[in-house]
């Protein structure tokens, strides 16, 4: 196996732990109640092991820590390999004559020299783990807040405002969004407001100036945010939302009306907000006649789920309050956003740069990546030719908000140094949303 992040490796052992095919070959070998300790022992391990980064950068300890529990889950994926490799083996030869088979096991591979050797090896690796975890416990790690999401690691789950960010011209948003919401407080069923709008728009950063709101926090009982994407399964949805209000893990195998039950169970009267950010799904029948269904009898009155959206249709599919449409940036907001990033060192603007910056904030038609994105590339020019010469580049001007913001991005792309275009390009092989 390749080098790997720790917790994707640990991940990804916890979850071969978990297969059901390797689980069949360990009940064979009356090694399967190792296999589910193992499985259990790497859930906490999974959950803690941001705090062990983080504690890492000054505790030597913990770095160590760390280290071992790299080449133990590498061991333990040896092992676990082996089993399913067995598992392979063995489904291969049906079909085939029983004489065969038995040969086949004879001569290959001793059934009993394999649960011998299987056994020795899995107990090894359960020993290591558990020390570690008993380690672990030492150290006094803390839960990730943010739950790391097991069976869709791609999917952002929270909903913390980056400190940095400054938002510029969203307040009357968030105010009319904030109202509405708490205006459904008689309402028994759950309200669907979606906010919709292209790309890079701010609708995200919106529905977050939202949920972390004085107002809402007091409003609601819980708030759950949840990043779908493409993702659209009723099943991996359900578990999600299960996981968010219990800030737990949800093992639940099974059919939706089992999930169903569970979530009827952890929500029960509460009243609660649900984000769904970045919604793609066009499909009527799959919002109306399954998770509609599902998601919309549960809670107490007043409760609601705010879609972010691109598309009207998913809008339009999806609300039963009238959408928020989110527009473009004013020209003053825009130059507001676009200056601070540009010029943040505090020095007085250069009449000459502000000129051709108002230039290039024009063109960018208050869509606010591509003022970030604008101005992150200008704050590392500081000649007027540079300027001049990111003002005549492709960018063309703004023809009432119908422009793209791609060669923008290429734009910006362009003036990476070498080194920063391999680390973009890096990025490429993880999927979308995939929390760094
Ligand atoms: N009003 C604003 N002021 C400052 N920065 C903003 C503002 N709105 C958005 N941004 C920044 O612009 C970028 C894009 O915003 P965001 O992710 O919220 O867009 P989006 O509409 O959700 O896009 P997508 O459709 O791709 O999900 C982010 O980096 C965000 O911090
Ligand atoms: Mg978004």
């Amino acid at each position: 196996m390749a080098e790997s992040p720790l917790l994707p490796l640990v991940r990804d052992v916890a979850s071969k732990a978990a297969d059901a095919v390797v689980g069949m070959v360990t009940r064979v070998c009356g090694l399967d109640d190792d296999r589910g300790t193992l499985e259990r022992q790497l859930l906490p391990v999974e959950c803690k092991l941001a705090n062990a980064k983080e504690r890492s950068m000054t505790n030597g300890y913990v770095k160590s820590w760390m280290k071992e529990l790299k080449s133990v889950a590498y061991k333990a994926d040896d092992v676990l390999d082996d089993f399913q490799y067995e598992a392979l083996r063995r489904q291969s030869k049906i079909g085939r004559s029983t004489s065969h088979k038995v040969l086949g096991y004879i001569t290959r591979r001793n059934p009993l020299l394999f649960r011998f050797e299987m056994s020795r090896k899995l107990k090894n690796v359960l020993e290591k783990v558990n020390k570690l975890v008993e380690e672990m416990n030492k150290f006094g790690l803390e839960k990730s807040v943010h739950k790391e999401e097991r069976r869709h690691p791609w999917q952002q789950t929270h909903s913390k405002l980056d400190d940095s960010t400054i938002i510029f011209g969203r307040d009357d948003d968030k105010k009319v969004v904030v109202k509405l919401l708490l205006n459904q407080q008689d309402q028994r069923k759950v309200q669907v407001l979606p906010i919709f709008g292209m790309g890079g728009l701010g609708k995200t950063t919106l529905a977050k100036m939202v949920y972390n709101s004085q107002e809402v926090k007091q409003h609601f009982q819980l708030k759950m945010w949840h990043c779908v994407s493409d993702n659209f399964d009723a099943i991996a949805l359900l578990k999600s939302i299960i996981e968010l209000a219990t800030n737990g893990s949800c093992d639940l195998h099974g059919s939706i009306e089992l999930l169903q039950k569970r979530l009827e169970q952890v929500i029960g009267q509460k009243r609660f907000i649900l984000v769904l950010d970045d919604v793609w799904n066009e499909d009527k029948i799959m919002w109306e006649d399954v998770l509609k269904p599902l998601l919309c009898s549960v809670g107490g009155s007043g409760s609601v789920i705010v879609v972010t959206c691109r598309s009207k249709q998913v809008a339009s599919i999806m609300c039963t309050i009238k959408p928020h449409k989110l527009v473009f940036l004013s020209a003053n907001d825009s130059w507001e956003l676009f200056s601070n990033k540009t010029f943040s060192n505090g020095v007085k603007e250069p009449a000459e740069l502000v000129s051709i910056g108002r230039r290039i904030v024009n063109k960018c038609g208050g869509l606010p990546l591509a003022l970030k994105t604008m101005g992150g590339l200008l704050s590392s020019k500081k000649h007027v030719h540079e300027w001049k010469g990111i003002e005549a580049s492709s960018i063309r001007d703004n023809d009432g908000g119908k422009y793209e913001v791609m060669p923008i991005l290429k734009l910006s792309y362009k003036h990476l140094s070498s080194e920063m275009k391999q680390c973009f390009a890096l990025c490429a092989i993880f999927p979308k949303d995939y929390e760094l």
